[in-house]
């Protein structure tokens, strides 16, 4: 049996522009899919790219309409999808960037996003699936981070600090779950292509930015047996970025 027919993997955020590629390469591995979403449109479309919908052989897509910063939502979404114990993949693909401003101009409402969608997130889902995993003694869990994380340049302290954050964290839990059979590792990307960084950098060349695509295929991996070896690691795929 391939690895991936009878995992069941939640990608929180597959409606985004690597999420989606996620959602897709996992459905196209054999994998059950659930994925968040927040405009049902973003959902349908992503329902239509999906392998299963083009006739493909593979996986299947469940869509769960949650603001995983959102207590109660987040509750309602690990009642029904992850208290069962089944998830064994975890990727979150939640995020957002602000920039553009020192730190004193800064205000507390962006602060307040920045940490929540970039930090909170990872720490809600993987506190909901990891009792699951452990008890199951099997689990892959896969950070999206930040290149920034590292190189925390002016005008983007407020994201950088988040993506720095989730990078503890995520490394912390690595070496919490040595003792089990669960998998966490980040993959750290810089600008990869998508439509908003296309309409935000309209003289840059986008050919020489990595295809969220090909991120998924790495994340892909990171999810399957071939990498058991690869743990608490942070990936670059920066292309040549
Ligand atoms: N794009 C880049 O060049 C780049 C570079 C380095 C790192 N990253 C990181 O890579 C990850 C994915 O980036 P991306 O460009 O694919 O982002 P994206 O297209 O904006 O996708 C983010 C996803 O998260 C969802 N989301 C936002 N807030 C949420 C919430 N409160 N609850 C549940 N879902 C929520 C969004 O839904 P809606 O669309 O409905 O808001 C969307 O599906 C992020 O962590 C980002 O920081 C991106």
């Amino acid at each position: 049996m391939n690895h991936f027919d009878d995992k069941v993997a939640l990608v929180a955020g597959g409606t985004g522009a690597l999420g989606r590629e996620v959602c897709i390469a996992l459905l196209g591995a054999g994998a059950r899919v659930i994925t968040t979403y927040r405009q049902q449109q973003e959902f349908q479309n992503l329902i239509a790219d999906a392998p299963s919908a083009r006739g493909g052989k593979r996986g299947t897509l469940t869509g769960v309409d949650a603001d995983i910063t959102d207590p109660a939502s987040a509750a309602a979404l690990v009642n029904e999808h992850m208290r069962a114990g089944n998830i064994d993949i975890l990727v979150n693909a939640v995020g957002a960037y602000a920039g553009g401003k020192n730190v004193w101009e800064e205000d507390l409402t962006t602060y307040e996003r920045m940490l929540a969608l970039n930090l909170k997130s990872g720490f809600v889902l993987a506190r909901a699936v990891l009792p699951g995993m452990i008890r199951q003694n099997r689990g892959w869990i896969v950070n999206i981070a930040s290149r920034a994380g590292y190189g925390h340049s002016a005008g983007a302290a407020l994201y950088s600090a988040s993506k720095a954050g989730a990078l503890a964290l995520f490394d912390s839990l690595a070496d919490e779950v040595k003792p089990y059979a669960i998998n966490v590792n980040s993959v750290v990307p810089s600008i990869f292509d998508t439509p908003a960084n296309r309409r935000a950098m309209p003289s840059a060349d986008p050919a020489l930015w990595p295809k969220p695509a090909q991120i998924a295929q790495v994340i892909l991996f990171l999810c399957s047996p071939e990498s058991s070896v690869i743990h608490g690691a942070a990936i670059p795929v920066y292309g040549r970025t």
